[in-house]
């Protein structure tokens, strides 16, 4: 049995402080794919709106179908929706989903007249582009982050993040806009059509190379002019989008914003989450601590697994307790796997033993509705 003794010492994460700490406007939640980052925006979000009295929006990307229908997000439109059946009812929350295909079309309206608009998008590259690009998810989440602030109508705003391959994904976005637009891809790009000729084709695909079959199969012989009206309009319309996302590079590393790194106690996601704090603790932004989600609670945690197994054998032994015999067993199977997370989630209290952690339960349930989020909430205090 591994005793939990590095949990023991990390310092607690005070999830109400944070959501009560009105100098905090942006929470952000961010970590590798399944820990429950939407779950925990959706709950932090409501808490914020009923217990805190705080305006809120929460910006979340591809929540569940039965969590988006509770926080009445039946269609997706990109703008934030009241979230209805709050309690009190004057509490304010206001929930969307990201449609990056959408926000990078209002982008395009934003910057260019409404003819230009539409040739743009009539354009098969930009089509392709707005919805397979690798990273469009994470520079449209940064975008609408932007939005959404610029707006100032919110006390928070809480953000749900994309499960990126690679968790860095998101942080990286302005940077890789920049090298994107600035850089050599844009170049390439522009040079040979201007050039024209067939080596343009070759080094688009080798530029996109995520998504050339679908470029080859889409563009087939009017890639040159698509292309070349596509990266003039880029080229003029740009500037402002890489701007806005070095600006709000520059909000999330200001006291303003709290990050959470949210992990399920499991291998992969806590390799990630020490990963992911070790970066954002890198590129200065500001980190409020660690949210442990899914934990599996143990009832009676001073009976250890063994002792359960051992009395349940004895009671086996004098037989006429088979139920009782049964929960120790299970408790023993539950004590076990407490055992293993902790075990686990040691190596992130290792690796960053200063940064706060809250435990978040494993509901017996998926959470799918807002009192679902509400006994999330309740254990963040
Ligand atoms: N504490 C919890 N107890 C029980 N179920 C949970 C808990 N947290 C999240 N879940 C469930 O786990 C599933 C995944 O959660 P969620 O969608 O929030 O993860 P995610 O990190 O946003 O995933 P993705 O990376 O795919 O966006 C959902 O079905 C959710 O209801
Ligand atoms: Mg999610």
């Amino acid at each position: 049995m591994v005793p939990p003794t590095a949990e023991l010492r990390s310092p607690q994460l005070d999830l109400d402080a944070v959501l009560a700490d009105r100098a905090i406007r942006i929470v952000v939640c961010c970590g590798s794919g399944g820990v429950g980052k939407t779950t925990t925006a959706a709950a932090l979000a409501l808490r914020a709106a009923e217990e805190h009295g705080r305006r809120t929006v929460v910006l979340t990307i591809d929540p569940a179908r039965r969590l988006a229908q509770a926080l009445g997000l039946t269609e997706l439109d990109n703008t934030p929706r009241q979230v209805k059946g709050l309690q009190p009812d004057s509490a304010e929350l206001q929930a969307m989903m990201l449609d990056m295909k959408r926000t990078f079309d209002e982008v395009v309206l934003a910057h260019t007249d409404p003819k230009k608009a539409e040739e743009i998008f009539a354009n098969p590259f930009y089509q392709a582009m707005s919805s397979t690009f690798s990273g469009t998810q994470e520079y449209m989440a940064m975008e609408k982050l932007g939005q959404l602030r610029a707006r100032d109508e919110w006390d928070l705003i809480v953000v749900d993040t994309p499960p990126s391959r690679s968790a860095l994904d998101f942080l990286d976005a302005p940077a890789r806009l920049s090298r994107f637009l600035d850089g050599k891809m844009l170049r390439l790009l522009l040079a040979p059509a201007r050039a024209g000729g067939r080596s343009v084709f070759n080094l688009v695909s080798a530029s996109f190379g995520l998504f050339s079959r679908t470029v080859t199969k889409i563009l087939g012989a009017q890639l040159l002019t698509d292309l070349s009206g596509f990266v003039g309009a880029l080229d003029s319309m740009f500037g402002g989008f890489r701007e806005r996302a070095e600006q709000t590079y520059r909000v999330l590393q200001a006291p303003e914003t709290a990050f959470l790194v949210v992990a399920a106690p499991e291998p992969d996601a806590v390799r990630e989450a020490v990963y992911f704090a070790g970066r954002l603790s890198a590129d200065r932004m500001p980190l409020a601590g660690l949210v442990l989600n899914r934990v599996v609670p143990v009832a009676a945690p001073q009976l250890s697994a063994d002792d359960a197994r051992a009395a349940a054998a004895r009671l086996d032994g004098i037989g006429g307790h088979p139920a009782t015999a049964d929960v120790l067993r299970v408790h023993a199977e539950l004590a076990d796997q407490h055992n293993r997370q902790a075990a686990v989630s040691g190596r992130f209290l290792r690796a960053h033993p200063g940064v706060p952690v809250v435990r978040v339960p494993a509901q017996p349930a998926d959470v799918h509705d807002l009192d679902g989020l509400r006994a999330i909430g309740s254990t963040f205090a």
